[in-house]
Order: C-alpha cells, then sequence, then structure tokens
C-alpha cells in the first residue's frame, strides 16, 4: 500500500456530508486541531455566512473563504474542514493538494434533502427547488471534489460515528504525516 504524506488533514464535499461533525470526531482520534473554514470566515468578518452572502455576494464571500484557506493552511497537524464551494476556485484546489491530504465526503441529493432538513443558515438553499438547486451544484462540483481528493467516502446511510471508524481506517493505510513531495 502507498502511503501518501501530508501535513495535513481536509475535508471537501457537497453541503450535509458531514465535513463538520466527521471531521471532529477524526481531529479527536487523530490528536489534530480541528479548523472549519466557514467558522473561520464567520470569526473574520464578525458576521454569519447569510449577512455576508446579503452584503458582498457570493463572490465576495469566496474572496474571504479562500483568505481563511490560506490562514488555515499555512501549518501542520490542523483537520481542516471546507465549505461545500471551495473547491470551484483552482487556486484552492491547488493549495489544499499542496498542504493536505484530501478526503472527499460524497453524499446523494436525497441524503443531503434528509440531513439539511429546514436548513436557513445556507445561502443558497433558502430558494425554491432544493432537490433541483442541489443536483445542479453536484453537476458541476463532484469532479472538482473527485480532483482534489487523494480518497472518497460514501456517507450515504451512515452515521457520524461510522464514517468516522472507516475513515479512520482507511487513513491509517493511506495518510502518513509530513510533508508533501515537491
Ligand atoms: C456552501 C457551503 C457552505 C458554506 C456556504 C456555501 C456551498 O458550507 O460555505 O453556505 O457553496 O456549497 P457547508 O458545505 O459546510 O454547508
Amino acid at each position: 500500500m502507498v502511503m501518501n504524506p501530508a501535513p495535513n488533514l481536509i475535508l471537501v464535499g457537497p453541503m450535509g456530508a458531514g465535513k463538520t461533525s466527521i471531521g471532529k470526531r477524526l481531529a479527536e482520534r487523530f490528536g489534530l486541531q480541528f479548523a472549519d473554514v466557514d467558522q473561520t470566515v464567520i470569526e473574520r468578518c464578525g458576521a454569519t455566512i447569510a449577512t455576508i452572502f446579503e452584503h458582498v455576494g457570493e463572490a465576495g464571500f469566496r474572496e474571504r473563504e479562500k483568505a481563511a484557506l490560506v490562514q488555515l493552511l499555512d501549518g501542520q497537524g490542523k483537520l481542516v474542514s471546507t465549505g461545500g464551494g471551495a473547491v470551484l476556485d483552482c487556486d484552492n484546489r491547488r493549495l489544499m493538494q499542496r498542504h493536505g491530504f484530501v478526503v472527499y465526503l460524497r453524499v446523494g441529493v436525497d441524503s443531503q434533502l434528509k440531513r439539511l432538513g429546514r436548513d436557513r443558515a445556507r445561502p443558497l438553499l433558502q430558494r425554491g427547488d432544493r432537490e433541483r438547486v442541489l443536483h445542479d451544484l453536484a453537476v458541476i462540483r463532484e469532479p472538482l471534489y473527485a480532483e482534489v481528493a487523494d480518497l472518497m467516502l460514501d456517507t450515504d446511510g451512515l452515521s457520524p460515528g461510522a464514517a468516522t471508524s472507516t475513515l479512520a481506517h482507511l487513513l491509517s493505510s493511506h495518510w502518513q504525516r509530513g510533508e508533501r513531495a515537491a
């Protein structure tokens, strides 16, 4: 088995894939510092994601998301949970690949709809047909998650605990802490 060295673990995947809940559990198992890109944006701006979208639009949010990602990946020993759209920017994708072992948490639209319930915090979901929105986002983003990822786990039907155990097992044979080869 080829071990892939990287100084951090990074989770990517769509809204409702479990990046935050699985990320916190996984960070504890591996003794990594948990960091969430959205949460960092909120702290740096002193405003919620919804307010940021309202005032500076999605493009303004993406700039702030990129700055937060750069800040969080300037170091080692972290588990960085990203927002669902962080992979849209090619600089972000390169940065993630350079600074971390990237795990793609996949989830199907049906599970997303169940898990996200009546969510009011995610601006992209505050539109009429959620199923359509999630499907359209997946068409664009799935290839980007796959492109950036070192490992993929399908979380459909898995609780956060079960997904964490499966991932911990997979990571022990795929990820090695250390610097990425140049
Ligand atoms: C977004 C996902 C959200 C958050 C923002 C935009 C997206 O993060 O960054 O609402 O573009 O998919 P989560 O994936 O953590 O929900």
